[in-house]
C-alpha cells in the first residue's frame, strides 16, 4: 500500500529528505507501506532546483495538504510553519518536523490537537536528532536527574577550530564546509541550543520549560565572547572550553542554562568531563537517571545527512504506528511549568577573564575589585603583549562563591577604566559523578 508524503521546504534538510525518498532505497522503510513523495512546498519559484524535484514543486500549501497522508515540515521559523502543521493535524495527517523553535514555544497547542485528531506528530530532528534523544527521553521510565549536552554542532566546530585559528577564520571554514549558515547568529548566540534544551528538559522532567523564560532570565549565553587566548589559559590549568546546555533537578526547582564552560581534561581536582572529548561537528548528551546512572550518547550534529536520517527515522515510526492504528500521545507540554531555580544564589567556581592595558597596578586594581566582592583567588594567568602598553588578557580563577557575587564583580570590572570591554566569566563544570 502506498503512503504519500508532502514535504514543506526544499532547503538543506528538505532536499535531503526528498532525495532519499525518491532514490528507491528508502521507499520501503516500513514493512506495511511503500512511500512516495506527493508535493514539495517552496516559497521562491525562481530559485534553481534539481531537475528531479521540478515536477513535485508547488507554492500552494493546500495542494500539499490535499495530496498527502503525512506532512514533513522542514521550513523553519514559527509562522506559517506552525499554522501549516496545525492545519495538517486537524485534517488527521501524520506530521513530522525538525523545527525546534515551534516545538519548544508552541508544543502544547500542537500535541493537544494531535491527541484530539488522533494523529501522530514526531519531532526527533528538532533536538539531538543524531542521538535519538527525544525518543530516549519520551520512552524513559527513569527519574532523570540531570542532562548535560553539546547540542549545537556549529558552535562545537568553531570552539574546536579556535584552538588554532581566530573566530572569523573558523566560521568562514565552517560555512565553506556547510557546517554553518550564512546567518550563524542563532547557533553562536546559544539561541539554537536553548530551544533544544527547552525541548529536552520538558521531556526529561515532564514539566514545561518555556525557552522565553530562559532568554529573559539571562540563562542563555553563546560563544561570541570567547577569544582564542582563552583556550591557551584553559589548557595551562587542565581545561577545554565547551558550550554546554544543562538541565538539572534540585529538589523542587530546576537549574537550566546554556553557557560556555571550562570542562576539565585530566585535571587533578576536577577529573575529565564526559563531554570534553566531543569535538568538531559532533553532538553529545549525558543523561543521569536515578536507576540507569550516567549514560552518554554521541553522534554527528549539523547538516543534511544526519538530519535527514533523523527525519526518516520519525517517518518510519509514524508508518509503524499507522499500521498498528496507534498514536503516541505526548502530554509533557500540557503539564505545569517547571519552576526555574534562582540562579544568583547558586554557588559557582570558575574564572573571570579581563582584557586590560599592560601597565603598573592594573592587576592589583582588578584583584582588589574581585577581593572586595569576596572572590578568593587561586591561579592567576597573564598573557603579556609583545610591546609595553599592549592590551593583555588575564584569567583569575576563584574558589566557590555565589553567582551573585561574580555578577557584581563583573559589573564593577566592566565599569572600570582599567578593563577594556566586557569581562567574561567561565564556570567550571567538573566531571559528572
Ligand atoms: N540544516 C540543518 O542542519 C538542520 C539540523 C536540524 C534541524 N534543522 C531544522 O530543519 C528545518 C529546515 O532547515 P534547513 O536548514 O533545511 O532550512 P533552509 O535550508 O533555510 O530551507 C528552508 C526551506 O523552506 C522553504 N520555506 C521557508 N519559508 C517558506 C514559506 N513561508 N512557504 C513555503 N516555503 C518556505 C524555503 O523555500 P525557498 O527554497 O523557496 O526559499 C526552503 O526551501 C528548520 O526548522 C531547522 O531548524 C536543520
Amino acid at each position: 500500500m502506498w503512503v504519500k508524503v508532502g514535504i514543506l521546504g526544499a532547503g538543506t534538510v528538505g532536499s535531503g529528505v526528498f532525495e532519499s525518498l525518491t532514490s528507491g532505497h528508502f521507499r520501503r522503510i516500513s514493512d506495511s507501506y511503500s512511500v512516495g513523495v506527493s508535493k514539495v512546498l517552496i516559497k521562491n519559484s525562481e530559485k534553481a532546483r534539481s531537475r528531479d524535484m521540478q515536477p513535485y514543486l508547488t507554492t500552494s500549501f493546500n495542494e500539499v495538504l490535499e495530496e498527502s497522508d503525512i506532512v514533513i515540515e522542514l521550513m523553519g521559523g514559527i509562522n506559517p510553519a506552525m499554522e501549516y502543521m496545525l492545519e495538517a493535524i486537524r485534517k488527521g495527517k501524520g506530521v513530522i518536523t525538525a523545527n525546534k523553535a515551534v516545538i519548544a514555544s508552541h508544543g502544547k497547542e500542537l500535541f493537544e490537537q494531535a491527541v484530539q485528531s488522533g494523529t501522530n506528530i514526531r519531532f526527533g530532528a528538532a533536538a539531538g536528532g543524531g542521538l535519538q534523544l527525544v525518543d530516549r527521553l519520551f520512552s524513559s521510565a527513569d527519574n532523570i536527574r540531570k542532562v548535560q549536552m553539546i547540542i549545537n554542532a556549529t558552535s562545537n566546530y568553531v570552539l574546536t577550530g579556535m584552538k588554532n585559528l581566530q573566530f572569523q577564520e573558523v566560521i568562514a571554514e565552517a560555512q565553506r564546509l556547510g557546517y554553518a549558515e550564512q546567518d550563524y547568529h542563532s547557533d553562536i548566540s546559544g539561541i539554537d541550543s536553548a530551544y533544544k534544551l527547552a525541548i529536552v528538559a520538558t521531556l526529561a522532567f515532564n514539566q514545561v520549560v518555556d525557552p522565553r523564560k530562559l532568554f529573559e532570565s539571562g540563562r542563555v549565553r553563546g560563544i561570541e565572547d570567547v577569544i582564542r587566548e582563552d583556550f591557551e589559559a584553559a589548557r595551562q590549568f587542565g581545561f577545554d572550553i565547551k558550550l554546554l546546555a544543562i538541565a538539572e533537578k534540585n529538589q523542587e526547582t530546576y537549574d537550566i542554562r546554556v553557557e560556555p564552560c571550562f570542562v576539565p581534561v585530566g585535571n587533578k581536582q576536577y577529573g575529565t568531563h564526559q563531554l570534553a572529548e566531543v569535538h568538531g561537528v559532533f553532538n553529545a548528551a549525558i543523561i543521569d537517571g536515578q536507576l540507569s546512572g550516567i549514560q552518554k550518547f554521541e553522534g554527528r550534529g549539523a547538516g543534511k545527512e544526519p538530519t535527514t536520517s533523523a527525519v526518516l527515522y520519525d517517518l518510519k515510526k509514524v508508518l509503524d504506528n499507522m499500521a498498528k492504528g496507534k498514536i503516541d500521545e505526548i502530554h509533557s507540554w500540557s503539564n505545569p511549568p517547571a519552576s526555574i531555580s534562582d540562579m544568583d544564589t547558586s554557588v559557582v567556581t570558575g574564572c573571570i577573564r579581563t582584557v586590560s592595558s599592560d601597565r603598573p597596578l592594573t592587576v592589583h586594581y582588578i584583584t582588589g575589585i574581585l577581593g572586595h566582592e569576596g572572590l578568593n583567588l587561586g591561579n592567576v594567568y597573564q598573557k603579556r603583549g609583545i610591546h609595553s602598553g599592549d592590551f593583555t588578557p588575564d584569567w583569575f580563577f576563584f574558589d566557590p562563591i555565589s553567582l551573585d557575587a561574580v555578577h557584581r564583580a563583573l559589573s564593577k570590572l566592566e565599569a572600570s577604566d582599567f578593563v577594556q570591554g566586557k569581562p567574561v566569566f567561565y564556570r567550571i563544570e567538573p566531571e559528572l559523578k
